[in-house]
């Protein structure tokens, strides 16, 4: 049974790939932290005794660098996937040294804990289109990095030590370029659920307007299942390297509105307020991935459309209000 070892795997692409490797066989582990209980709720469904593998959580913290290196010796790990991070954008504007740290440093890190207990781990890195920044789309592997936050600066340091780790030390460690994704287990303050959820609450009576920042900005909206997929791809491939994982499709967050107040046959504009407080000091106005890399060499393709995500969202934020 492969052994895999997820860090941010309470998060919402952690909860999916953990479900994946389990239904592969995999004994999965974990890395939580002590107060990671909010979000764990995504682990729930993996306690139900129909998948094949095991999960195992662990508590540890990309700041504690002793702790990583005892870890790695303790699972000694076949694949290692690197999700967590201080990931929201804008938060990093406000905490520029603690995300520097956590996503940037952090990942650094993890692969000198690699190096260093000389396990032979499969190494995957959650790089991000974020790094694209200002690069006018569409956005592939040569894309010059422009990152326009103190998050996308901090995952072009982390996606070059990946790089670094394989050039130098010969690891086998992989960089997933990967565009937006989304599902109901999505964080609550990015603007794709913050949308289903207010459409959600507003329907419920619990909320009269939603309030929200640039409208205009386009992004390539994928689903997180589909995504982690190509994870796992990667590190199945006869060779490291770097990856894009996208839709090809860009929407506006105005497009994403419409649709998803549409859903619940309300208009969107009669409810969204245009507030400044949620306008970032540098955009990224439009990221519109080129995955056919990903398709040619790893047989990678997304399987769910913008319009069922949207969907899928909106029917369960209503759901869980009963609306
Ligand atoms: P997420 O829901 O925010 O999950 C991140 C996880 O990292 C959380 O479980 C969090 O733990 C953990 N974490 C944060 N700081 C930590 C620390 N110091 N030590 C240990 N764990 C820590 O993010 P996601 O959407 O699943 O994304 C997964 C990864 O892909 C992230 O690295 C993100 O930057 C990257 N990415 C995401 C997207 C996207 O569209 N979702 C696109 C490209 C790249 P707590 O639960 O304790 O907070
Ligand atoms: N969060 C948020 N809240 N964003 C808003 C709002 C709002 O109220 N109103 C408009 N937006 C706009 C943002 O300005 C941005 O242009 C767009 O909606 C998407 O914002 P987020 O959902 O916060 O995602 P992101 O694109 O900044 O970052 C996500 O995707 C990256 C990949 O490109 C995160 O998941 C990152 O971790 C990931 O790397």
């Amino acid at each position: 049974m492969p052994i895999a070892l997820i860090t941010g795997v309470a998060g919402q692409d952690g909860s999916y790939l953990a479900q994946l490797l389990l239904s592969k066989g995999y004994e999965v582990h974990g890395i939580v932290r002590r107060s990671s209980m909010l979000s764990r709720g995504r682990l729930e469904q993996m306690h139900d005794g129909t998948h094949e593998g095991t999960l195992q959580l662990h508590y540890g913290d990309l700041d504690d660098p002793i702790g990583l290196v005892r870890l790695m010796q303790t699972i000694a790990p076949d694949e290692v996937y690197h999700l967590a991070a201080q990931s929201h954008v804008q938060v990093s504007f406000d905490m520029p040294d603690y995300t520097g740290s956590v996503t940037g440093l952090g990942t650094m890190r993890l692969l000198e804990a690699i190096r260093v207990s000389g396990v032979p781990a499969r190494f995957y890195q959650a790089s991000s289109s974020e790094m694209f920044g200002a690069s006018p789309p569409p956005q592939n592997e040569d894309t010059k990095f422009h990152p326009r936050s103190p998050y996308g600066v901090a995952k072009v340091y982390a996606y070059w030590a990946t790089v670094n780790y394989r050039e130098s030390y010969g690891m086998f460690a992989s960089n997933g370029i990967l565009f937006n994704h989304e599902s109901p287990r999505r964080g609550e303050n990015f603007v794709t659920r913050k949308i289903t959820k207010g459409v959600a609450a507003i329907l419920a009576g619990q909320q009269e307007k939603l309030h929200l920042g640039n409208l205009d900005a386009k992004r390539d909206w994928g689903f997180a299942g589909d995504y982690v997929e190509g994870m796992w791809r990667m590190l199945q491939h006869h060779q490291p390297d770097d990856f894009v994982v996208a839709t090809g499709e860009a929407h506006s967050v105005r497009e994403f509105c419409e649709l998803a107040f549409g859903r619940a046959g309300l208009d969107y504009e009669q409810y969204v307020v245009v507030d400044e407080r949620y306008f970032r000091p540098a955009e990224v106005d439009y990221l519109l991935g080129d995955p056919s890399k990903a398709t040619r060499e790893l047989g990678w393709t997304p399987a769910t459309t913008f319009a069922d995500l949207v969907s899928m969202m909106v029917d369960a934020d209503r759901a869980v209000l009963g609306a």
